[in-house]
């Protein structure tokens, strides 16, 4: 695999070939920036989405679960801001006709100074050895003030350009970066545009009585419309929690990039309410939090970084993104915001209702402030499902039940793997498979098992290797003799002999989500 798009490309192969994701309505040559899960995709993605259920709900008394409609009223949508400001400013290059939203072409632009500097910090590592100062080098070093320089110049244009909504000036900044169409490799730019994304539809049948109703294009306005419901009804005391998963829908202009862009994709979200004033500690609080969360998985730490937001969402105080190092670069992954009383505030307003919450301690009535997690579930699903991609030369061995050659293998945390256990009769007679069978029987009220019979022992190996699974268990002649069989991880290829009632303890220890839970 060379490329950027070339790992992106054999990962959506992958995919497919394996029953991961499917194009939608692929026989009709699918629709443009929506997905189907397949066998083990909806298995994998179920199993991300009960980790960050548990994690939310079970390990925190003070956050409970919701599930609002995806219609809602729509006054919900004027009141949170997203009929007057959930746009994106677009840009066309005239050549290429290929369109791209105005600041990410910028932020793309500042990652090329970044790597500039991370490529010169490393030749100092190198050139300097123990005695390398990395703060001072990048406070001393021409070429790397340069690139900063140039970084805290885009961004300060970008990011006055942005709050005060001048289209003029953003395409300006386009045209002095110099910055050119990826596609034709020219700065041949039309005149930037806003465009709202959100989806809209008609409520009723009966004309004349129908009036326009929004897809919502995030779940978090479920939950602020409930939050007296919710805290009343389970006797919340603030600061609490409310989380929620669900569909949310975006009409994304620059829809590509697999499951990570789509118009149709599916959050998890959870709003924190605090106490006004508490809020930065709590942001805090939840970053920290939230980047656990993700670390317990042990995919290397390398692949998550921290961004600031430059340009605050038109809810937020603070916010900040987790960014994941996707097979396509450094993308946001989860976003963690300090919202105020924002959406509270206006609902007040829109509604005519109170959104208080009355502390019995202070006699005090106020809207809360919210801190919100706001992640993407598809976006969960392909962060995994990249970082546990590998290839890898595996030497034929003789009397090995291994294959020699290429193996593809899904390095996928076990707990979050779509099938956890195959049973692999090594013959399919003398009464094998029906032992094989019976083991089944044994572990699959806790565990997603898998029963296959056909091919080589090595060509299965390969098969569930390709698709995650953490052990596979062969049952030969002696197993009917003395009761053991063969267990085979997936990552080392290490094969043990144990006897069949340790099975359950063996597996369970490596695959069981509160071996995730316990480290948070
Ligand atoms: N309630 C806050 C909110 O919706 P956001 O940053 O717009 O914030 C939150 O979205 C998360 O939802 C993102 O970090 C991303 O993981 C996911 N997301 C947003 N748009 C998406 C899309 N078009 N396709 C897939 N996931 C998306």
């Amino acid at each position: 695999m060379s490329t950027n798009e070339d790992r992106l490309k054999t990962l959506i192969g992958h995919a497919k070939e394996y029953g991961f994701v499917f194009p939608s309505s692929e026989i009709y040559d699918g629709l443009s920036a929506t997905y189907d899960y397949g066998p083990y995709g909806v298995e994998l993605k179920n199993n991300i989405r009960r980790y960050w259920w548990e994690a939310m709900t079970k390990l925190n008394e003070n956050i409970v679960g919701l599930d609002a409609a995806i219609f809602m009223h729509p006054l919900t949508w004027k009141a949170s801001g997203h009929v007057d400001a959930f746009n994106d400013p677009l840009i066309d290059n005239k050549d290429s006709k290929k369109r791209y939203r105005a600041d990410v072409l910028l932020e793309e632009h500042v990652a090329k100074y970044e790597d500039k500097i991370n490529k010169e910090v490393e030749k100092g590592r190198k050139k300097f050895g123990e005695a390398f100062d990395e703060l001072q080098f990048r406070a001393t070093n021409p070429n790397v003030k340069r690139s900063q320089e140039r970084i805290d110049a885009v961004e300060g244009r970008m990011k006055a350009a942005l709050e005060a909504n001048d289209l003029e000036a953003l395409r300006q900044l386009i045209i002095d970066e110099e910055i050119k169409c990826p596609v034709s490799g020219t700065a041949n730019w039309t005149e930037v545009r806003q465009f709202n994304l959100m989806f809209a539809t008609e409520l009723g049948s009966v004309s004349g009585e129908s009036s326009t109703i929004y897809l919502r294009p995030e779940t978090a306005q479920g939950i602020f419309v409930n939050f007296l419901n919710v805290q009343k009804s389970a006797r919340m005391k603030v600061p609490f929690g409310i989380a929620q998963t669900g569909k949310a829908f975006r009409n994304e202009i620059v829809a590509r990039q697999f499951v990570f862009r789509m118009r149709e994709f599916e959050q998890m979200e959870m709003q924190f309410f605090v106490k006004p004033g508490t809020e930065m500690q709590w942001y805090e609080s939840w970053k920290a939090k939230r980047i656990a969360w993700h670390r317990a998985l042990g995919i290397s730490e390398e692949h998550y970084r921290f961004h600031d937001h430059i340009k605050l969402a038109h809810y937020a105080n603070a916010a900040c993104d987790i960014e994941f190092k996707f097979p396509m670069g450094f993308k946001e992954l989860e976003g963690i915001h300090s919202r105020t009383d924002f959406d509270l505030g206006n609902h007040e307003k829109l509604s005519g209702k109170k959104l208080r919450y009355f502390d019995t301690e202070t006699n005090e009535s106020y809207v809360p402030y919210v801190v919100e997690t706001s992640i993407g579930l598809d976006r969960m699903f392909l962060a995994v499902l990249s970082a546990a991609y590998a290839e890898e030369q595996i030497p034929a061995k003789e009397g090995s039940s291994e294959e020699g050659g290429v193996r593809t293998v899904l390095r996928i945390p076990a707990p979050l793997a779509p099938v956890k256990v195959a049973v692999l009769p090594l013959v399919k007679k003398d009464g094998l498979p029906e032992k094989a069978r019976a083991i089944i029987d044994t572990l699959k009220l806790e565990h997603k098992c898998q029963y296959d019979e056909k091919d080589s022992i090595g060509k299965r190996y390969r098969r569930q290797d390709a698709i995650g699974t953490p052990y596979c268990i062969t049952v030969d002649h002696e197993t009917l003799k003395d009761g053991s069989v063969t267990i085979r991880e997936r990552d080392s290829m290490a094969q043990q002999r144990v006897p069949i009632e340790h099975l359950a303890r063996i597996v369970g220890d490596m695959v069981d989500l509160r071996g995730l839970l316990r480290q948070l």
